[in-house]
């Protein structure tokens, strides 16, 4: 399948997108592995005529976005996220009847119709240089994840930010207790947390009392910083399927997740035979229609301003 699929790849002058959650034999005939904001840079640059998107449905939509003459396709196209389901367009329009000079900056979590609502789109490696650069006297929202939001909120020291309660039903389940209790059984270990974890306030206020430093970073920060750091020991904060890139990358160190049960079903409905049917077929295509797309874009391009 793997040989099919690349021979595929190449015939089609297509470009395979995965995100690091992919299962391992995805991600490896990708021709891009990465984050976010990762994945959306390298959708903005590409020649190929063709992407195939191994992600979730809103990073497919956000690569449509930035290739309106490229056919963009998605493996299966129930690969969801809980966090778009949190918020509608109207959501942001009631909030914005209340704050006339607000500004709306949505995580890139969010379907085209919320970003083509939003002022700024960003990501997690890039959330909290978007908001420092706000003016302070500016309302802001911050949509649709709390967990990072209360993280933006605490790290900025911004009062006037209203944080939306979307959560990650993945990461939201990655608490306080279970972090500790890694850090009990791995007291030598070196502490990696998304922050779209369910523990980030406690992180970020109790353990430093404990002297544990937690890093909060996308998951792209996080295979970056394994491979140069000199712990030879990490607790992973974040969905498993990060850890096959991190074992891959910095080979000879130690990964441990803080819960085996982190899986995102939606990530996993991409499967190697999905992306070869997907490549063979040039479907599930994702559009966007037009006028949504080009103030979508507006947003998204704000964001690249932050790289
Ligand atoms: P990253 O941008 O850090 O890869 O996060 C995406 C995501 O969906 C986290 O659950
Ligand atoms: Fe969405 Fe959470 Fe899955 Fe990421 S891990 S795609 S935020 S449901």
């Amino acid at each position: 399948m793997r040989e099919k699929v690349l021979g595929l790849k190449r015939e089609k002058n297509a470009l395979i997108l995965a995100h690091n959650y992919q299962v391992p034999e995805v991600q490896d005939v990708a021709d891009f592995v990465g984050d976010s904001l990762g994945l959306s840079m390298e959708a903005a640059k590409t020649d190929a005529r063709l992407i195939v998107f191994a992600g979730v449905y809103f990073m497919a939509e956000t690569a449509a976005i930035l290739n309106p003459g490229k056919r963009v396709v998605i493996p299966d196209p129930n690969a969801g996220c809980s966090l778009v389901d949190s918020i509608s367009p109207g959501d942001i329009a009631r909030w914005r009847a209340r704050h006339p000079n607000g500004v709306v900056v949505a995580y890139i979590n969010t379907s085209a119709a919320v970003k083509a609502h939003s002022d700024y789109v960003c990501t997690s490696a890039n959330c909290l240089k978007i908001v420092e650069a706000l003016p302070r006297d500016v309302p802001v929202l911050f949509v649709p994840d709390k967990y990072l939001g209360l993280y933006i909120k605490h790290r900025t020291g911004r009062e006037n930010m209203d944080v939306w309660e979307g959560e990650c039903y993945v990461h939201a389940e990655l608490t306080a207790p279970k972090i500790m209790d890694a850090i009990r059984r791995h007291p030598d270990a070196e502490l990696l947390v998304h922050p779209e974890c369910g523990c980030g306030t406690a992180c970020l206020l109790e353990l430093p009392k404990l002297g544990v430093e937690p890093r909060f970073m996308s998951t792209e920060g996080m295979v970056r910083y394994v491979k140069v750091s000199l712990k030879p020991r990490f607790i992973v904060a974040t969905e498993t399927g990060i850890i096959y890139r991190m074992e891959r990358e910095a080979p000879g160190k130690e990964f441990i997740p803080v819960s085996q049960e982190a899986i995102c079903r939606y990530m996993k409905l991409i499967t190697l035979e999905k992306v070869y049917l997907s490549l063979l077929r040039e479907e599930y295509r994702v559009t966007v229609p037009t006028h949504i797309a080009e103030r979508a874009r507006r947003a998204i391009e704000r964001m690249f301003e932050y790289t």
